[in-house]
């Protein structure tokens, strides 16, 4: 299949931003010894990708506005079209040498995300969907798993930490998920949590308090990989409440029971 203007635009600035990252990711290894850590490197790394991301994608659509993470809300003059941004999802992952991270881009069209890309410039795996075209990892078609019991389910989640989150609800959710499903997993990038849901890598996937950066790109991967994606108590979007669980239809459901019911005995 052919890919559209609009992939191509968000391709090459992601793969633009990649490359600088990935050949920061190498010098982040030599500066785990130093006595100052690499903290302020991978900040700087993360604003590096941020800003050649939004050249790039400024330069082939000027009018479009922006929502990135470290520049927050860019007003465009064209107001139905908006680039959700997250230069670098994973960063603990990429502050720790753990190979695991990616750029997830999203373009939303009168407010709807209409295109999504993530892509590990490590692994070198582009996940890419447009409304309506289907899901696809390197050009490959990709579709959810149909595996509909969830004691042979794999599912991701975020686990909170210091500062962040509930951790009561987050431990209650997770002990009624242990005995259910055949395995939890934890990769610390939202974004590649869905990106690998529209893969069938993982059969389902929640978390609680999310940016839109986060998840818009990985919603409508998994949305065209034939997957649902909803907020994890109410009928409001993802997006809105920074609130999700993705999967097949029946996992998703069945991930929202539980989260809903473990959610309920803490408050
Ligand atoms: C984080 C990752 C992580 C999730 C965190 C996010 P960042 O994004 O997506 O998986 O659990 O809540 O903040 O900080 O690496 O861009
Ligand atoms: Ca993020
Ligand atoms: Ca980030």
């Amino acid at each position: 299949m052919p890919t559209s203007a609009i992939i191509n635009v968000m391709t090459q600035a992601a793969r633009y931003a990649g490359r600088r990252l990935a050949r920061d990711f190498g010098e982040v290894e030599q500066l785990q010894v130093s006595v100052k850590g690499p903290s302020d490197f991978v900040s700087a790394a993360d604003r590096r990708a941020e800003e050649i991301i939004h050249d790039e994608l400024a330069k082939a659509r000027p009018n479009y506005g922006f929502l990135m993470e470290e520049r927050g809300t860019v007003e465009g003059k064209d107001p139905t079209h908006r680039w959700i941004v997250d230069p670098l999802d994973g960063t603990t992952n990429f502050l720790h040498g753990i190979p695991l991270f990616c750029t997830s881009i999203a373009l939303e069209r009168n407010g709807e995300i209409v295109a999504g890309i993530i892509y590990n410039p490590v692994s070198d795996e582009l996940f890419t969907a447009e409304r309506g075209q289907g899901a696809h990892l390197n050009e490959k078609r990709i579709r959810v798993a149909t595996r509909s019991s969830l004691e042979n389910c794999v599912i991701a989640t975020g686990v909170p930490h210091r500062g962040r989150g509930n951790h009561d609800i987050f431990l209650s959710e997770c002990r009624a998920m242990m005995s259910r499903a055949a395995g939890i997993r934890r990769t610390g990038s939202a974004a590649l949590d869905l990106a690998w849901v529209a893969a069938g890598r993982f059969d389902g996937y929640w978390e609680r308090g999310l940016a839109a950066w986060d998840i818009a790109a990985g919603i409508i991967v998994v949305r065209e990989a034939g997957g649902f994606v909803s907020d994890l108590d109410t009928r409001k979007p993802p997006l809105d409440t920074g609130d999700i669980v993705a999967g097949n239809e029946r996992i998703l459901n069945e991930i929202r029971n539980i989260a809903n019911s473990a959610a309920k005995k803490e408050s």
